[in-house]
């Protein structure tokens, strides 16, 4: 077992051209701890780590690595320094075994792989984990714990010593959460590892890490042990003043009119898993549905479906009454508008600036929705300069490429895009994923009053606090069916994650 060392980062500087991402940041990560890095979306937090792991260059200031000055020009540099990162999107191959996935990491790899010797030396390996993967089983076939479980042993057979988790929980349900970060506190209090994890979820950082530093705005707010600071404490650090999250307020009922209807729809099966078999789920106006599951049992195929991107082997999708089908009219006639999982891929053009990727929806769409062949440039970049208001997106200019916003500033970007004018129909797959906790009282809220105002809205979340909050009914899939259905109010969550495991 390797053993954690500290890091400190002195006076950093960072800017892209003018804009300055980070301004005098300072911070201390003691051996052996588990430290947050909070701080709002565009606060500066990945910048930093990516600074810390070599893929950014820093203008000012320095690193000390294990008490020693360090120069960290490039990730190869980090990596000779035990500096090691694990990201929110996976890296692992899905196609390769654990076992080969492990050895092929390394940065020394023979040319011919002597497997035999490999594995019997994995074993090893593994035997001196704390916590177990399966070496022979293809990562493809695992769940996201598991496979983030295998990224933390990955990074521990590179004989890392200091880790970054970078908002490691989004992909991962909260049983899965609570026993990742277990095993990782655990793994840092017996001396082996020390821990940097980037979480907006306060609950998070109240039971598993042990000092944070905050940052806003790409300046320090603040520093200190968690058990001597609270949430409302944090978060007034975090966004300038002390916010409490209110529920926001359900008016009236559901109406009559079932206005999404989805009936026997069926999906081919695809690279190992089950395609859909949905009965049928209805939507009405001024109503929101929450569609609970494990991530992975056919939620993402759902919303492919209803957004186009996947054809449905047999089975019926209407809007209104009529057969629909996504496409770029039909979703315009009828008011619809879908936010996708990992919007920066599914939802935007990275390369297109900001005000071009918010104008995606209504670039073509004059006045009563008639069709325009040039562009309202003027037009656009208003629209684009009030949805950066109303929506408090950090970006360094409006013509910036969307593919340099922070994961929370795309997210909100989507958001504004999608949420904003008449919807008639909303479609949401984890809406505030990666959102600061004020975006998230914020994105809630909107989604309220837009069902008040009577749009019917599908929520598709892995987040069980957020669809028994938000939702009027809830639906639970479980394997590309819908395994139960029950009104929201008095829903009993141990009963929900019951069906979400497919137990009765
Ligand atoms: N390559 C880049 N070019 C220009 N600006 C950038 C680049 N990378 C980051 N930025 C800007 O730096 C700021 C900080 O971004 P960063 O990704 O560090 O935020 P964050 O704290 O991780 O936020 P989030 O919680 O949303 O993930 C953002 O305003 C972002 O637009
Ligand atoms: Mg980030």
């Amino acid at each position: 077992m390797t053993t954690a060392i500290g890091v400190e980062a002195v006076g950093i500087g960072k800017h892209f051209g003018s804009f300055h991402a980070l301004s005098d940041v300072s911070l201390k990560v003691r051996p052996g701890s588990v430290h947050g890095l909070l701080g709002e979306n565009g606060a500066g937090k990945s910048t930093l780590v990516k600074c810390l792991l070599g893929y950014y260059r820093t203008d000012e200031g320095q690193f000390i690595v294990d008490g020693r000055e360090a120069s960290i020009e490039r990730p190869a540099d980090a990596d000779a320094l035990g500096l090691g990162m694990v990201y929110q999107h996976f890296t692992l191959v899905p196609s390769m075994t654990v076992a080969e996935n492990l050895v092929m990491s390394r940065q020394n790899v023979p040319n011919i792989v002597n497997w035999r010797s490999e594995i019997a030396g994995l074993k090893r390996f593994m035997e001196t984990m704390p916590f177990k993967v399966p070496l022979e089983v293809q990562v493809g076939s695992l769940a996201a714990g598991e496979r983030q479980k295998t990224e933390i042993v990955k990074q521990l057979y590179l004989q890392r010593r200091f880790l970054v988790l970078d908002e490691p929980t989004s992909v991962l349900t909260p049983p899965e959460a609570t026993e990742m970060l277990g095993l990782v506190r655990d793994l840092a209090h017996s001396g082996a590892l020390t821990i940097v994890i980037i979480t907006h979820k306060l609950k998070e950082v109240a039971a598993f890490v042990d000092e944070v530093t905050v940052l806003r705005r790409g300046r320090m707010a603040g520093s200190g042990s968690v058990r001597d600071l609270g949430p409302a404490d944090l978060t007034a650090m975090m966004i300038g003043e002390p916010h409490a999250p209110k529920n926001p307020e359900r008016q009236g009922i559901p109406s009559a009119e079932a206005r999404l209807v989805v009936s026997g729809l069926r999906t081919a099966p695809d690279a190992g898993r089950k395609g859909l078999s949905i009965g049928s789920i209805e939507v009405h106006a001024r109503e929101i549905v929450g569609i609970a599951g494990v991530s992975g049992n056919g939620q993402k195929d759902l919303v492919e479906v209803l957004g186009g991107q996947r054809p449905a082997e047999s089975g019926s999708v209407t809007v209104d009454g009529a057969p629909y089908r996504a496409s770029r009219t039909e979703s315009l006639a009828h008011d619809v508008r879908v936010l996708p999982e990992e919007p920066l891929r599914n939802g935007c053009v990275p390369s297109m600036t900001v005000v071009d990727n918010l104008n995606l929806r209504g670039f073509d769409v004059g006045p009563g929705k008639s069709h325009r062949s040039w562009l309202d440039r003027a037009g656009m970049a208003a629209r684009a300069r009030n949805m950066i208001a109303a929506y408090g997106i950090r970006t360094p200019s409006p013509s910036a490429p969307i593919g340099v916003l922070s994961g929370g500033n795309v997210q909100r970007c989507v958001l504004a895009r999608e949420l904003d004018g008449d919807v008639r129909l909303l479609i949401v797959a984890n809406p505030c994923f990666g959102l600061d906790v004020k975006a998230v009282a914020e994105t809630r809220t909107r989604i309220m009053a837009a069902r008040n105002a009577g749009t019917a809205v599908l929520l598709i979340s892995e987040d069980l606090d957020e669809i028994l909050e938000l939702a009027d009914r809830i639906v639970v899939m479980h394997e590309g069916q819908v395994v139960h259905e029950m009104p929201a109010k008095g829903a009993d969550p141990q009963e929900i994650g019951r069906h979400m495991l497919g137990q009765h």
